[in-house]
């Protein structure tokens, strides 16, 4: 009995992943910040200015050809050498698929591509975006200048290269 309901729901998260599908895009393109600013206005809502898609690198998530979710990185100007993922919003009919998760893990690959070695991040009052960096394996941190609010959390990520691959000191076995 429970191993039937783990296939099915092993399988029901593999067709609701099939639905969607992630793709960098050209934010210096202009339908394609056209876009951008559609999902911002209809997941922000005015409480974030739009940013300038033409600078950083942009995602977008479709359905079925249409655009559902968003995500954007640009260069921290505050830590050295790391990405900051400045917006992530996600229609509300498509909410509840983990689509931040995977377009999080979409820039990350890219991040490291850039040769960053860290992604940071912050929430203010947002359970589900704060979720969503735990399970993608942020910490929390404590910058030296906090740039946002007195509630607002600040994510953390290494994403650097492994130095070695034989690591520095004896395994045991
Ligand atoms: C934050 C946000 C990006 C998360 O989107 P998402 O990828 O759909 O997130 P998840 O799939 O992890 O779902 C979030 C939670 O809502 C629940 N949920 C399920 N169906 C939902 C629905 N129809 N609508 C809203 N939430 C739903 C999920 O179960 C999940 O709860 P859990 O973590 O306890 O399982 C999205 O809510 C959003 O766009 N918000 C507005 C913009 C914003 O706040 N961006 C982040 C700024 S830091």
């Amino acid at each position: 009995m429970r191993k039937s309901r783990g296939r099915d729901d092993a399988s029901s998260s593999e067709t609701v992943e099939a639905l969607y599908r992630i793709r960098e895009v050209d934010g210096q393109d202009e339908d394609i910040a056209d876009t951008l600013a559609d999902l911002h206005r209809l997941t922000f809502f005015g409480g974030a200015p739009i940013p300038a898609f033409d600078a950083g690198c942009w995602w977008l998530a479709y359905r079925n050809a249409i655009p559902v979710a968003f995500a954007g990185i640009v260069p921290s100007t505050l830590v050295r050498n790391a990405g900051y993922i400045c917006r992530v919003g996600v229609l509300k009919q498509h909410r509840g698929r983990r689509l931040q998760l995977r377009l999080m893990r979409a820039l990350a690959s890219r991040a490291r591509r850039n040769g960053w070695t860290w992604l940071v991040s912050d929430t203010t009052q947002n359970v589900a975006s704060a979720n969503n960096f735990i399970r993608s394996g942020y910490r929390l941190h404590q910058p030296q200048y906090p740039w946002a609010y007195s509630d607002t959390l600040y994510w953390r990520k290494f994403i650097g290269p492994v130095t070695s691959l034989h690591g520095t000191y004896p395994k045991r076995l």
